[in-house]
C-alpha cells in the first residue's frame, strides 16, 4: 500500500466530523442525543401513505424524470406561488434533487469556477464549506453574533468580504445553527450588494415553515433578485421525512439548466415513490403548514425555558430546529464531557466557524418529543455522574 495519502488535498480537513464523534458517544454513555437535528416523531399520515401506495401501485418504483416527476415540479411551484407570490415554469425553472444537499453540490459545482470566491455566513451548514472546497473554490465568512437575543451582522464586513474574484454569496435564512430569520432590511442589503457587484446568489431555505417569530421572506422576491437567484429547498423538515432526501431548486431556466446539468452525474435521480408523496404534502392546506410551528416552538420553550431554569445562558431562536447556549467556557471541552457527565449530547458550534467567535457556544436539537427533552433536562440538572 502506497503511504501517500489517498484523499485528495481539496478534501483534507473534511474528515471525520465531530457528529460521528458524539453520536458514538451517545451510544457509548446511553445519553439523549441532541446533536443531531432530526424529529423523533413521523410527519403527516397523508404523505406516509401516498409513498407506501406509490411503491404498492408500482407507478413510481423505477427511475423517475431527471428533472423530477411533473406532478412533484408542479406542486413546488404552486407552493413557491401560494407562500410567497413568486412564478416559476414547472418545466424550465423547477429542478428536483436528492434533498437540498445535492442541491447545494449541484448549484456549487455547476456554477463556481476553481479560484472564485463565495461569500457566506458563519457559522455555516457544513456542507457549505465541503462544496465549496469540491468546487476549487475559496469562502469567505461574515460573523454572525449574538447581540441581545438577535444574530446580527457588521454590514461593513459583509462589504468588505465582496472582491473581485467573489462569483456568488450563498445565504441560509431561517438559518442553522442559530435560529436566525433574516429580515428584510438585511435582505436587502445583500441583494443591493449582489446587484451592485453582478454576483448570483444561492438561498438555502430548508427552514422555511419552521419559523416562531419574524417571516421568512424569500431574497427571490425582492427586486432584481429572481434572476440571479438560486432557491433551494427540502421536503424533509417540512414533513419530518429527513431519510426520504427530496429537494428542490427553483430558479430561471439558465441557472436552473447549470444545476441540472451538474446533478444528472450526481444522482441522476432519486425517491422515485417519494415523489408524488411529497407533492401530496406540498398540496396540504395551510393549517398544516400553522401546525409545524405550533408543536415545534412548544419544544423550543420547553428547552429554551429549562435550560435558562438550570442557568444557562440561552440564546433562543426565531426558527428552526436548534437553540444555542453560550457556556462561557471552551465548547468542544464541554461536550466532550457531557455525555459522561450527564448523559446528553450536544454539538460544540465552533465547528461551524472558521473565526474563534462561536468557540464558547454549543447547539442543542429540540425536534425530539418534549419528554425526551424533558428527560435532557432531568439529566442536565442531576449530579455529575
Ligand atoms: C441548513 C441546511 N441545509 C440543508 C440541509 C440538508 O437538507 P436535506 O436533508 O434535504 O439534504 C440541512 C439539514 O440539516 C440544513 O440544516
Amino acid at each position: 500500500m502506497s503511504a501517500v495519502q489517498p484523499l485528495v488535498a481539496r478534501m483534507q480537513g473534511f474528515g471525520t466530523t465531530i457528529f460521528a464523534e458524539m453520536s458514538a458517544l451517545a451510544v457509548e454513555t446511553g445519553s439523549v442525543n441532541l446533536g443531531q437535528g432530526f424529529p423523533d416523531t413521523d410527519g403527516p399520515p397523508e404523505v406516509l401513505l401516498a409513498a407506501a401506495d406509490a411503491i404498492r401501485d408500482g407507478t413510481h418504483n423505477q427511475y423517475p424524470p431527471g428533472p423530477g416527476i411533473p406532478e412533484l415540479r408542479r406542486a413546488i411551484a404552486q407552493h413557491q406561488q401560494r407562500f410567497y407570490g413568486l412564478e416559476y415554469d414547472p418545466d424550465a425553472e423547477v429542478l428536483v434533487t436528492a434533498g437540498a444537499t445535492e442541491a447545494i453540490a449541484g448549484a456549487l459545482l455547476g456554477l463556481v469556477e476553481p479560484g472564485d470566491e463565495v461569500v457566506t455566513f458563519e457559522p455555516y451548514y457544513d456542507s457549505y464549506a465541503a462544496c465549496i472546497a469540491l468546487a476549487g473554490a475559496h469562502r469567505r465568512v461574515v460573523t454572525l453574533r449574538p447581540d441581545d437575543q438577535r444574530w446580527t451582522f457588521d454590514p461593513d464586513q459583509l462589504r468588505a468580504a465582496i472582491t473581485p474574484k467573489t462569483r456568488l454569496i450563498l445565504l441560509n435564512t431561517p438559518h442553522n445553527p442559530t435560529g436566525k430569520v433574516f429580515d428584510r432590511a438585511e435582505l436587502q442589503l445583500i441583494a443591493d450588494l449582489a446587484i451592485e457587484h453582478d454576483l448570483l446568489v444561492i438561498t438555502d431555505e430548508v427552514y422555511e415553515h419552521l419559523i416562531f417569530e419574524g417571516t421568512h421572506t424569500p431574497i427571490a422576491s425582492l427586486p432584481g433578485m429572481r434572476e440571479r437567484t438560486v432557491t433551494i429547498s427540502s421536503a424533509g423538515k417540512t414533513f419530518s421525512v429527513t431519510g426520504w432526501k427530496i429537494g428542490w431548486v427553483t430558479a430561471s431556466p439558465a441557472l436552473t439548466t447549470a444545476v441540472r446539468t451538474v446533478k444528472q452525474f450526481l444522482t441522476y435521480v432519486n425517491g422515485g415513490p417519494f415523489q408524488p408523496a411529497i407533492a401530496r404534502g406540498l398540496a396540504l392546506p395551510d393549517g398544516y403548514y400553522e401546525g409545524i410551528a405550533v408543536q415545534l416552538r412548544h419544544q423550543r420553550d420547553v428547552l429554551s425555558d429549562g435550560l435558562a431554569g438550570l442557568g444557562y445562558d440561552v440564546i433562543r431562536p426565531q426558527a428552526t430546529y436548534f437553540a444555542t447556549i453560550d457556556v462561557h467556557a471552551d465548547g468542544v471541552e464541554f461536550c466532550r464531557s457531557l455525555p459522561k457527565d450527564k448523559r446528553v449530547v450536544a454539538i460544540p458550534s465552533s465547528v461551524f466557524y472558521d473565526s474563534g467567535a462561536g468557540d464558547n457556544h454549543v447547539r442543542l436539537a429540540f425536534c425530539k418529543r418534549p419528554e425526551v427533552l424533558d428527560e435532557a433536562l432531568i439529566r442536565l440538572k442531576g449530579a455529575s455522574s
